[in-house]
């Protein structure tokens, strides 16, 4: 894929409600698709939970069980978004109305509010329009995030790549 060289990294916050299944997921993947793409250098990514109650935590066991069978190795320790995220970032993408309304709310300024997008704007193969909370779910609850997140992460790399239709 011809990828132009950006003068600095892409700068992405996933956000979801507690850190701990659906951004920390979506963090991984795009990680590693950005890995495979040789692209590690031009991204700077991570996530946040517009709700602290889990700050230091691991991703919960079930999410991580179930996106290391797909070979994803999730690390990152939760932590709740700060209004310095919105200046740090170029993008800020949420999982649903409610991660929506409650950026939408934080965010400092309207430079900050451009910066919000929905996961779900990415999909290619998906009509969902958002990622359901897996935390009260079943396994198929969090097979489903890892599907909706890994469609997303390719059709994010490809709009950032200027690939996409
Ligand atoms: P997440 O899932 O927003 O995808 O991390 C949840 C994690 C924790 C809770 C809700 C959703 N909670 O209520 O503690």
């Amino acid at each position: 894929m011809a990828t132009p060289a950006p003068s600095r990294p892409s700068r992405i916050l996933f956000v979801c409600l507690g850190n701990i299944c659906r951004s920390p997921a979506a963090e991984g993947i795009m990680q590693q698709k950005v890995k495979e793409r040789g692209l590690s250098s031009a991204f700077d990514i991570d996530s946040a939970g517009t709700y602290g109650g889990h700050a230091g935590d691991l991703p919960d066991p079930r999410m991580r069980a179930h996106a290391a069978r797909r070979g994803y190795r999730l690390e990152h320790r939760s932590r709740p978004i700060t209004t310095d995220d919105f200046d740090r970032f170029d993008l800020i993408i949420g999982m649903d109305d409610m991660n929506i309304e409650n950026l939408r709310r934080l965010a400092p300024d309207a430079d900050a509010w451009t910066k919000i997008h929905r996961m779900t704007d990415y999909s290619r193969r998906y009509a969902h329009d958002h990622v359901p909370d897996p935390y009260y779910s079943g396994a198929d609850g969090f097979e489903l995030v890892l599907d909706l997140l890994e469609d997303a992460c390719d059709g994010l790399l490809d709009h950032l790549a200027g690939t996409d239709e």
